[in-house]
């Protein structure tokens, strides 16, 4: 059952979001400026993602000032910060998708959820530029746009089409090569969208009918992971891991075991 509390976190998050993306629509509009990387030298980081996560977490911090924010681009406490046992932790990431971003496909958005006691309750992520929108709460269904999602009804991995994603760093990427090379015969196809975030949302919508991948951080899959989950999808990771940087797998239970295997290796 949806709490209360969780309803009025997501209406703030939702709230914030649409701030955050109608200023990096405006951003992009008026051209990409500064692109500086971070990880690696094909990780960008663009003067868009810095002003989005200042906005968010701005409105946050005047909204609940006891709060703490995970942001992609800092956040504005640091983790670990001792705080408040019943603090509610924000996950943000302000553009999820910067590559796209950068070179104008139209596949980035915002991702925000709320986390309590270390479980996310209430998330929602926006794609800037078609405006789709997706929420959660916990125990109260997947919403996009007032319609419910359940997700694909496949039951054949063979006939799945299954999203997934890189890191930025060349070890990381040529593991991640190795993993693809076993799936691909394997599978309908893959998809490489570029944004974990949207991705989790098209595997609850059943654009995807799943959905893996290596080494993601919090704040790309806490609000689409809760989406997807609500939408009657399993995510988890590997080998009776919760879902984390090691994995992040998100299935049908219909096909989830046999993806899990050829993942697992
Ligand atoms: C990235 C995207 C991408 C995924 C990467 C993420 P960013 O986030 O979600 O799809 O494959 O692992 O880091 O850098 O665009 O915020
Ligand atoms: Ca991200």
């Amino acid at each position: 059952m949806a709490t209360p509390e969780s309803t009025e976190l997501l209406s703030l998050a939702v709230e914030s979001v649409r701030r955050a993306a109608t200023l990096v629509g405006e951003m992009r509009a008026a051209a990409v400026t500064s692109i500086e990387t971070k990880s690696t030298p094909t990780d960008p980081v663009t003067e868009a993602d810095r002003a989005a996560e200042r906005l968010v977490v701005e409105g946050l911090a005047a909204a609940r000032p006891g709060d703490l924010v995970l942001g992609e681009e800092g956040g504005f406490r640091p983790v670990g910060e001792k705080a408040d046992p019943d603090a509610v932790r924000w996950l943000l990431d302000p553009i999820d998708g910067t590559v796209n971003f950068v070179y104008g496909i139209p596949a980035y958005g915002v991702s925000l959820a709320a986390e309590v006691d270390g479980t996310v309750v209430a998330g929602v992520v926006r794609n800037v530029v078609t405006g789709e929108e997706w929420t959660a709460v916990r125990g109260g269904g997947a919403w996009r746009d007032g319609k419910r999602l359940s997700g694909s009804g496949v039951t054949d991995l063979g006939r799945a089409l299954i999203g997934t994603g890189f890191g930025y760093a060349a070890e990381r990427r040529r593991r991640q090569a190795e993993v693809l090379v076993r799936l691909l015969p394997r599978i309908r196809d893959i998809r490489r969208i570029g944004s974990a975030a949207l991705d989790l949302c098209a595997v609850a919508e059943g654009r995807l009918d799943a959905f893996y991948e290596q080494g993601l951080n919090a704040w790309d899959s806490a609000a689409g992971g809760l989406v997807a989950e609500e939408a009657g999808l399993l995510v988890t990771g590997l080998r009776g891991e919760p879902a984390g940087p090691g994995m992040t797998l998100v299935a049908p239970p219909s096909i989830h075991g046999e993806l899990h295997d050829l993942l697992a290796g």
